[in-house]
């Protein structure tokens, strides 16, 4: 009897093993069939092997030497997906055809993680457009010029915070971490309208926030990773879009502003909280739905503002110290304008329109943007069969990636493209996309909705930060990236030497 239990196991594991062979060698035909370069799959990883080994910006940097032509075939795990290296066939995707390519592939959909499915960046069609619309008045250039204010305020704290604890008490430099704290007491009040500083070394409801949405520990990023490249795992496992302890800090935060606002009367009209409780009122909900979700959409929108406002902005300006440091005569050269704009200006800081006009400033942010786009791809996933090309047609249902790191090292874009080269941007605006070769902020409908806030937030930081200091390199000239995140971060933080300038 117990033998013949044993036998039955047997059968049962061997035919499921065969089942998955088969299932996997089936799927990893898929590219060839279509006779489309791809690369060569390992077993049940697909390409994904190098996972908390690599990160996702140096796989990208290498298949951007690699694979010349416009696309190529790749496997997420079982699944194939399809890698864009061309500018023209980016434009197709992102722009031209963009109504069969409306949603990103990232997952979402759990009920037990409402903050981390419906944000604007995972929220997909047709709820994705009524928040896009609904949000998007929160970054008028009538807004970003008030915020700029403030930028400019936490810009100062900065300084100040350089100048005691790198200058007077010679305390190492974790570029990464101060650039955070940055960005965090910023994201504070623009989101919450409350003034906090982490900068100041106050106790800052944000920077916890902040501390566990960007702290890429091995399980964090394997998490992330699941989200970006195998949802069907994170659906499974029921993985979450921002750790736990961010999720329901974010939620007591949001509940507790939101109540002080109803039992005072009072709001502020310039924070994300007010203008969401007014969308709220309006918002078109589907029928049936559940009771929390216009509560759960609002609270949403607010934690992928913190998570998109910090991130990013403080791994740019990282990179461009660290560039900086190794072009002195780069750096003197911005000074020098920085230093004329606020003579010609005869203010102390730099305002929104100052900004705008020192044109060598916006030259480094986007030549850094370029070598360094933080988020190294952009993700869709095809809702209606298209015709890429004469040759290919993608099926419904297939992941398609944009490379921005072959994009933007493309040699006949950006000849040397390792190379830090300000003058290439010289006369660039920020809107500007240089013939769909430089898409640090993604482009079409889906483009980066913090765009403008971002880059005046790198400019106001580098604007007083150049007057008052010089940097030297104090790290190699090829900054390590950290495997455990999905983003561009320098894996131990970053770090230059600053001397006072006088
Ligand atoms: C240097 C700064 C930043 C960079 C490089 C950056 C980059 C990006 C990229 C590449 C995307 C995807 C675009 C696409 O798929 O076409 C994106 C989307 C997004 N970003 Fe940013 N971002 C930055 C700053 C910000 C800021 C400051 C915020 C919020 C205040 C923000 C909020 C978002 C949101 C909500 C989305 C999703 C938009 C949608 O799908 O409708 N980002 N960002």
């Amino acid at each position: 009897m117990f033998g013949a239990i044993i036998q039955l196991f047997l059968v049962f594991v061997i035919s499921c093993l065969t089942v998955i062979y088969f299932f996997f060698r089936s799927n990893y035909g898929y590219w060839k069939k279509r006779g489309v370069p791809y690369e060569k799959p390992n077993p049940f990883f697909g390409n994904l092997l190098f996972l908390m080994r690599r990160s996702f910006w140096d796989v990208f940097y290498d298949f951007s030497k690699k694979y010349k032509g416009g696309y190529f075939g790749i496997f997420l795990s079982w699944r194939p997906a399809l890698m864009i290296h061309s500018k023209e066939l980016a434009k197709k995707v992102l722009v031209k055809d963009s109504d069969s390519y409306q949603d990103r592939y990232a997952y979402s959909g759990a009920d037990g993680d409402p903050l981390g499915s419906l944000n604007l960046f995972t929220l997909k069609s047709p709820m994705w457009v009524q928040m896009r619309h609904e949000v998007s008045p929160m970054f008028t250039s009538m807004r970003l010029r008030g915020i700029t204010e403030l930028m400019n305020i936490n810009s100062s704290e900065l300084v100040r915070r350089i100048q005691k604890d790198h200058i007077d008490n010679n305390a190492p430099v974790d570029l990464k971490e101060l650039f955070s704290m940055y960005t965090s007491d910023t994201v504070a009040y623009t989101v919450f309208g409350i003034r906090v500083s982490a900068l100041k070394e106050l106790t800052s409801p944000l920077w916890y926030i902040t501390r566990h949405m960007v702290r890429w520990t091995f399980w964090r990023g394997l998490e992330f990773t699941m989200v970006f490249f195998l949802p069907a795992i994170a659906e499974f496992f029921r993985l979450q879009f921002f750790s736990q302890p961010a999720t329901d800090y974010i939620k007591k935060l949001f509940e507790e502003v939101v109540a002080e606002r109803q039992k005072t009367g009072q709001s502020s009209d310039k924070d994300l909280v007010n203008h969401l409780l007014k969308v709220k009122t309006s918002l078109k909900l589907p029928a049936n739905s559940d009771s929390h979700l216009a509560d759960n959409l609002m609270m949403a929108q607010a934690a992928v503002f913190i998570l998109g406002a910090i991130e990013t902005s403080s791994t740019t300006l990282t990179y461009m110290l660290h560039e900086l440091a190794y072009h002195p005569d780069e750096q003197e050269k911005l000074y020098e304008e920085v230093s004329a704009a606020l003579k010609q200006s005869g203010k102390d800081v730099l305002e929104y329109d100052d900004l705008l006009k020192v044109k060598y400033l916006t030259a480094c942010m986007h030549e850094t943007l370029r070598k360094y786009p933080p988020v190294p791809h952009l993700d869709r996933i095809c809702n209606k069969t298209n015709k890429l090309t004469d040759e290919l047609t993608v099926e419904a249902g297939t992941p398609v990636f944009v490379n921005l790191v072959a994009i933007h090292y493309d040699e006949d874009s950006y000849p040397e493209p390792e190379q830090w080269r300000p003058e290439r941007f010289i006369d660039s605006n920020d809107s500007d996309n240089h013939d769909f070769t430089f898409l640090p902020f993604g482009e079409g409908p889906r483009f980066c909705i913090g765009k403008r806030y971002g880059m005046m937030q790198i400019r106001t930081a580098v604007a007083q930060m150049i007057t008052k200091f010089r940097f030297e390199p104090d790290a190699p000239e090829i900054l390590e990236s950290d495997p455990y995140s999905v983003i561009l971060s320098p894996k131990n933080g970053g770090k230059v030497k600053i001397l006072p300038r006088s």
